[in-house]
């Protein structure tokens, strides 16, 4: 049985009852649930007794308001997909449960948040770190499920865990892309039928161009507003706008991943070839 917790409260009662012996993961998510959220939350499943998913769509972490306003929320669709995998809890709390305090205080990480993703959505990594050590807190799970998409994201809430001692294993778990090698992104169900296509080309020139300057160039040739390709860390970083949709993405430059790099060329040229 799934059981949906909208009071801080109603969760610590069921918290306090737990077991120390039952292990807890939690998948912390905006909702707009797709492939990528279900398969953290699968992921979660196998690994412990209870999982609870967070839906909280984090107003302070959206420096965009029509991007908040627009993002594809649908909280009676994400419970039944939730249901569906057997998830034990849903923590879907009011901003004010979050937020008693107006966001006077906040998580502030002041190097690696600055760039990047930092750089082109300022105050952003402020709202994500804030709203995750609260749920972290009040949820106390012994596992946390994170995906690779957000690799900066990944990182930072990892790395905070370490500064602040929380007793939480971070757990990544691979991007999860389409058949034509896009990221899934609740964002992606914005693009027409033709720019979801279009939009595979994104990480296909992010992993084949032979450097920074090329990607970029290459990218702006496909018909993207670039906002930055980076590389670090043996990662390849990039951001860009389609149709008026950002979509973030990066990839290993690892040779071990050539086969994805040709596989992902092969079925976006097809696809393209499809609509022409
Ligand atoms: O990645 C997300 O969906 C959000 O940034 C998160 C981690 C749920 C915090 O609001």
């Amino acid at each position: 049985m799934t059981t949906v917790f909208k009071d801080v409260g109603h969760w610590n009662r069921f918290r306090n009852e737990m077991p120390n012996t039952t292990s807890l993961g939690c998948v912390p998510t905006l909702g707009g649930l797709h492939e990528g959220h279900l398969s953290l939350v699968r992921r979660s499943l196998e690994e412990n007794e209870t999982t609870v998913v967070s839906i909280f769509l984090n107003r302070v972490q959206f420096n965009n308001a029509s991007d908040y306003e627009n993002y594809p929320a649908n909280f009676e669709e994400d419970v039944a997909k939730l249901k569906a995998l057997g998830v034990d809890a849903i923590f879907s709390p009011a901003h004010d449960q979050l937020y008693p305090d107006f966001y006077r205080y906040r998580i502030i990480e002041d190097e690696e948040s600055r760039s990047m993703e930092g750089t082109h959505r300022p105050g952003h990594f402020d709202g994500v770190l804030t709203v995750v050590m609260k749920l972290l807190n009040i949820l106390r799970p012994n596992r946390a499920y994170f995906g690779e998409k957000d690799y900066q994201q990944l990182q930072l809430v990892k790395k905070m865990t370490e500064a602040f001692f929380l007793p939480v294993k971070v757990v990544s778990c691979p991007t999860i892309r389409d058949a034509n090698g896009l990221a899934l992104s609740s964002r992606n169900r914005r693009l027409t039928s033709r720019g979801l296509v279009k939009a595979a080309r994104f990480p296909e020139i992010l992993v084949n161009a032979e450097n920074v300057e090329l990607a970029v160039a290459e990218l702006k040739e496909a018909g993207f507003e670039v906002e930055y390709i980076e590389e670090r860390g043996g990662r390849r970083f990039g951001a860009v706008v389609l149709e008026n949709v950002r979509l973030i993405d990066n990839v290993s430059l690892n040779v071990a991943d050539a086969q994805l790099r040709s596989g992902m060329s092969r079925t976006s040229r097809q696809a393209e070839g499809q609509l022409k």
